[in-house]
């Protein structure tokens, strides 16, 4: 059983992976750009992963999945799958998710990228998306309900008209990629304090439209049933005594 509650070496740990993960997010950045193609996206954070960080790309054979970072398109929520036919055109929204293992510890993180010019209701969803994180942070601190993350970030997103995806949410991390305990990112009874030394993953997915989805063939991709843009930001967050620390 992996403790819900890390130790400073863990925490060490999970810090170095974090690194990582920032790096390959701020690396890849400029590459971001008209005409490049979603698979050529994965390949160059997949060398960067392994002969730059001597780190490993933890999606990459997570339940069978393919490639080595996730990429949304629009009005794909999440798990988009790195596709050399899926060529990035001006307009686009894309989240780039990328989750590393580094001496046996994970870490996560996921940001939007704009291939400009973009809409404005495009920018906002990302923009409010992104505070919606923001501002839950201010309710982390050992001894605080988990579910007021939930609460937050809800009723953030709310205010400008968009969903909530329920389907998938944030989740602790360390030893394996995915730990308890679930990190709800809408209204809920879950009743965990938070613990100094707890770390997870806050990463809402919010839609313009409904929050319905489904998913495509490919077994993976997650989409939107309305089409609506859907935005998505990640942070892997420890808890401290008196608040948090952003690790990624
Ligand atoms: N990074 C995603 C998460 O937040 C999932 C990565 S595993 C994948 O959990 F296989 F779905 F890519
Ligand atoms: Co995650």
């Amino acid at each position: 059983m992996n403790s819900i509650i890390k130790n400073n070496s863990e925490i060490k740990k999970i810090i170095i992976s974090s690194k990582i993960v920032k790096d390959i997010l701020n690396y890849v950045s400029k590459y971001i750009k008209e005409g490049i193609s979603t698979g050529e996206i994965n390949d160059i954070c997949h060398d960067r992963i392994i002969n730059y960080h001597k780190a490993y790309p933890a999606s990459l054979g997570y339940m069978n999945y393919p490639k080595s970072i996730c990429t949304s398109i629009n009005d794909t929520v999440c798990h988009g799958i790195p596709n050399y036919n899926i060529i990035l055109k001006k307009g686009d929204i894309i989240n780039i998710d990328v989750s590393v293992c580094k001496n046996n510890y994970y870490s996560d993180s996921s940001k939007m990228f704009f291939i400009n010019p973009i809409n404005y209701s495009a920018y906002k969803l990302c923009n409010v998306t992104y505070r919606s994180i923001l501002n839950s942070l201010k309710y982390i601190k050992n001894g605080n309900n988990l579910n007021l993350i939930g609460y937050s970030i809800d009723n953030y997103i709310k205010k400008y008209g968009y969903s909530i995806v329920k389907e998938y949410c944030g989740h602790g991390i360390g030893k394996k990629l995915h730990e308890f305990p679930n990190i709800l990112h809408y209204k809920n009874n879950c009743n965990i304090l938070m613990r100094s030394g707890m770390v997870f993953t806050i990463e809402p997915m919010v839609n313009i439209g409904s929050n319905k989805i489904y998913i495509t063939k490919d077994k993976w991709t997650v989409k939107t049933k309305d089409k609506s843009l859907s935005a998505q930001y990640e942070h892997t967050i420890l808890v401290t005594n008196y608040g948090y620390k952003i690790l990624t």
